[in-house]
């Protein structure tokens, strides 16, 4: 097992990866040598930020950087699959953006590929890394409130319409459901097995519909119901085009948690709180302390894994990616949200 830092190299400068790079310099476990853009002046300028950062004019050349250990592929999302994949083939651990891919038959595809190779892969949803969520599990595992019955959950934004921009954009895989949705479907998927002593647990059904932009045929906001085997249902809500309350309340038979700020727990940074109303007992607050950002858990957690030799970071298995990409496939067809040049992906029931 080696206790080398991991040396991380970043695929695409924008706003994530600037957030990511920022991460980096605040863990003891990983640390940023190299940056790919599709042009190498932004490359250059990306790397000035960072310091001692090698830039590379392509990301097939950061590919082949063999001072590399692992990559963060921080591209929109219709080109995650092709550079996951790639990287996997260099031998590259691979922290990829959520969603992973654009559908699950593409997500099978880039599983594969880091199976084959023997490299660790993560998608990254970095608030299952945050010791909030799980507390917020342990509450529902350990049934402090009783029997679950319904989650809400939202994660929504307002954004003034760009042309062209990834949020929007079709050839960009734009829209809520692959951008903000997969939050509130995974978090409903995570409490939904806690419930059952299991990791995760998929639903058994899905409707969902969305408001789509007239010409992209991107939705610019979305809901959905999910309903799991054990009669648990989730109605989940997302948006790029609207702003929403971004809160989770998990209703049982002996009461309701609310979390106020379930995807960034104030920055990971500090003491969140998590609040619980149990029938008959007065309203509690329960504090959870975090010593670090929320991206750095995530880069703590993947580095974790790759020292161990493990393939998959247990915060987002493989299958747990695989069922969550299924229910957006599934919220995507109820919604009538295609991308173009997908025709042929695999779609259907959960
Ligand atoms: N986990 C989180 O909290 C979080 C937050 C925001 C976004 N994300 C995810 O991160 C990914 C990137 O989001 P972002 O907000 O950082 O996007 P962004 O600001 O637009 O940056 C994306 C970068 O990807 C590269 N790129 C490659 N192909 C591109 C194309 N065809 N068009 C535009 N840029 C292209 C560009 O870098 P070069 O030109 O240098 O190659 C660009 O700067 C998305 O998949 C998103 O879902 C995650």
């Amino acid at each position: 097992m080696s206790t080398r830092p991991l040396r991380w190299g970043i695929l695409g400068t924008g706003t994530i990866a600037h957030t990511f790079a920022q991460a980096l310099r605040e863990t003891a476990t990983g640390r940023l040598v190299s940056v790919g853009s599709r042009g190498r002046e932004a490359a250059v300028r990306f790397a000035g930020e960072c310091g001692a950062v090698r830039p590379h004019g392509g990301y097939a050349e950061l590919l082949a950087d063999a001072e590399v250990d692992a990559v963060y592929i921080a591209t929109p999302h219709p080109a995650h699959a092709e550079w996951a994949i790639a990287a996997a083939r260099a031998g590259k651990h691979v922290l990829c953006e959520k969603p992973l891919t654009l559908n699950r038959a593409d997500s099978e595809r880039v599983v594969a590929a880091a199976r084959a190779a023997g490299v660790t892969l993560m998608e990254a949803y970095m608030y299952r890394c945050h010791p909030q969520t799980e507390r917020l599990a342990a509450l529902v595992r350990d049934g402090a409130v009783g029997r679950l019955g319904l989650i809400e959950a939202s994660f929504g934004f307002h954004c003034d319409f760009i042309p062209g921009h990834r949020l929007f954009a079709n050839a960009l895989g734009g829209g809520g459901i692959l951008d903000v949705g997969g939050y509130p479907v995974s978090l409903a998927r995570l409490l939904a097995g806690a419930a059952q002593g299991r990791a995760f647990a998929d639903p058994v059904a899905v409707t969902g519909a969305a408001c789509l932009h007239p010409e992209e045929g991107t939705d610019l906001h979305a809901a959905a119901t999910l309903r799991f085997e054990d009669g648990m249902l989730a109605q989940v809500a997302c948006g790029v085009s609207l702003e929403l309350e971004n809160v989770v309340r998990v209703h049982g038979s002996e009461g309701w948690i609310l979390v106020r700020e379930p995807w960034f727990a104030a920055g990971g940074h500090g003491v969140t709180r998590i609040e619980l109303h149990r029938r008959g007992r007065p309203p509690e607050s329960i504090e959870v302390a975090a010593d670090r950002g929320l991206y750095g858990y995530e880069a703590e957690a993947f580095a974790a894994a790759v020292r161990a030799g493990r393939p998959e970071v247990l915060e987002m298995s493989w299958s747990d990616t695989l069922g969550n990409m299924a229910t957006l496939d599934a919220w995507r067809a109820e919604a009538g949200v295609l991308y173009r040049g997908e025709a042929n992906a695999r779609r259907g029931p959960v």
